[in-house]
């Protein structure tokens, strides 16, 4: 899928816009604070009705204005579609596709795009929920279904955390104890579809990252991904579960299947009992969890330098687009990335231009035009105080 034409109306620092965009690579330019992200923002909206920086969608809206649009004209086939959101500060906000009116939630079906900004650099070098919110929404897109499990599993955690700390200060009788192993069941039968998922994910993108990343920095770099499963953290020992080795940290490579993380998260329930009665939290399960990422053999947090860490949250981007990209019956998911470039040595650059041919289309930003190289600048969009003021198609 592609997008051919973008407006915007009242969408960050630009009053309107209308930016044409072709198949293959699209350059926006411009110096610091001009628009340049907030474009691939607006689009990025259209896919995932959320902001990879703001938390609230009125910080969407222009300031002094009470409404901004987000219009994109897709093709995929030769079928176009217009698709299109209107973000109220003061009302709920409002979708259509082909000008029909559709429920706001529906309109990521209609466009897919993955987006690789400076803020993802975090699910190296951050917490662990950054990485755990990665592999969920990637599951999620992957298949709607997960996102009730989610949901359902942090809401039997909250209920049982809940039921801990009041049993902490009332003391632990009897009846809650056995209202205690009813939230157990639930805990362990919802925590280990999640595992079961997140593992048969990180198996399918661990190669995938490999890839990106060789293609990214060369040959001799290697880069993998393990999960940390808090299950079986703390035990003495590596031990055998399943078909996979799991070492004494928890860190394992391959997919637990839900029947034995069930059998694992029951017993690492049943061994920590008792610390969760004394500190009222739920130690053990999918939500205290890690994606682990390996470069070399070495974990990339704490070891990786700059180019390497920003080389590595590329190569897991890129990999979740290769990934829906496999599963899509609507085209390649539009790849937008955002100030890369200017970060990566000029091998990593040339490396990188090769890398993301195979998508349909690819968005791209850059402060500095030269940093970019030549055969990414075919459409060159230059950005300026939210206008677009010039546009090079060659
Ligand atoms: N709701 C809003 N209303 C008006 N202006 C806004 C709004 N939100 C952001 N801006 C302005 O948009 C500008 C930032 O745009 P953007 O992040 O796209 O810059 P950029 O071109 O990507 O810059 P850089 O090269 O530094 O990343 C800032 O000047 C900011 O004040
Ligand atoms: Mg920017």
């Amino acid at each position: 899928m592609i997008v051919t034409h973008l407006s915007l109306t009242d969408f960050r620092n630009y009053r309107t816009a209308e930016v044409s965009l072709v198949a293959g690579s699209n350059l926006f330019v411009g110096s610091n604070g001009q628009g340049k992200t907030n474009l691939v923002e607006s689009l990025a909206y259209l896919s995932t009705l959320g902001s990879h920086r703001a938390s609230v969608d009125h910080a969407m809206i222009r300031q002094g204005t009470d409404s901004a649009i987000i219009r994109a004209r897709l093709e995929h086939d030769e079928r176009q579609i217009l698709a299109e959101v209107q973000l109220n500060r003061s009302a709920p906000n409002r979708a259509q596709v082909n000008r029909s009116v559709i429920k706001t939630r529906e309109l990521p079906r209609y466009f897919s795009s993955v987006l690789f900004a400076p803020e993802d650099l975090a699910l190296i070098r951050g917490d662990p929920a950054g990485r755990r919110r990665f592999l969920d929404e990637l599951l999620v897109l992957r298949s709607p279904r997960m996102s009730g499990v989610i949901a359902d599993y942090e809401r039997v955690v909250r209920q049982r955390n809940t039921l801990l700390k009041s049993a902490r200060s009332s003391g632990m009788r009897g009846d809650s104890l056995s209202t205690l192993d009813i939230w157990d069941e639930r805990l362990v039968v919802l925590g280990s579809q999640l595992i079961d998922a997140r593992t048969a994910l990180v198996a399918e993108l661990s190669p995938e990252v490999a890839n990106a990343y060789t293609s990214i920095a060369g040959e001799d770099h290697h880069a993998m991904l393990g999960n940390q499963l808090s299950i079986f953290a703390g035990r003495s020992g590596a031990e055998s579960v399943g078909e996979e080795d799991v070492d004494a940290g928890g860190l394992s490579y391959g997919r637990l299947t839900a029947e034995d993380a069930a059998a694992a998260f029951t017993k690492a329930l049943a061994d920590r009992r008792r610390s969760e009665l004394e500190r009222g939290i739920t130690l053990v399960g999918p939500h205290r969890d890690d994606l682990v990422l390996e470069l070399n053999s070495l974990p990339a947090r704490g070891y990786a330098s700059h180019g390497e860490s920003w080389s590595f949250a590329l190569a897991l981007k890129l990999a979740s687009a290769v990934l829906l990209q496999r599963e899509s019956s609507t085209g390649d998911p539009v790849l937008m990335l955002d100030d890369v470039f200017a970060e990566l040595d000029e091998a990593r650059r040339t490396r990188l231009a090769v890398a993301i041919r195979g998508f349909e289309q690819v968005l791209i930003t850059a402060a500095v035009l030269d940093d970019v190289p030549e055969e990414l600048t075919g459409n060159t969009v230059h950005i300026s105080r939210g206008t677009i003021v010039e546009q090079d198609l060659s």
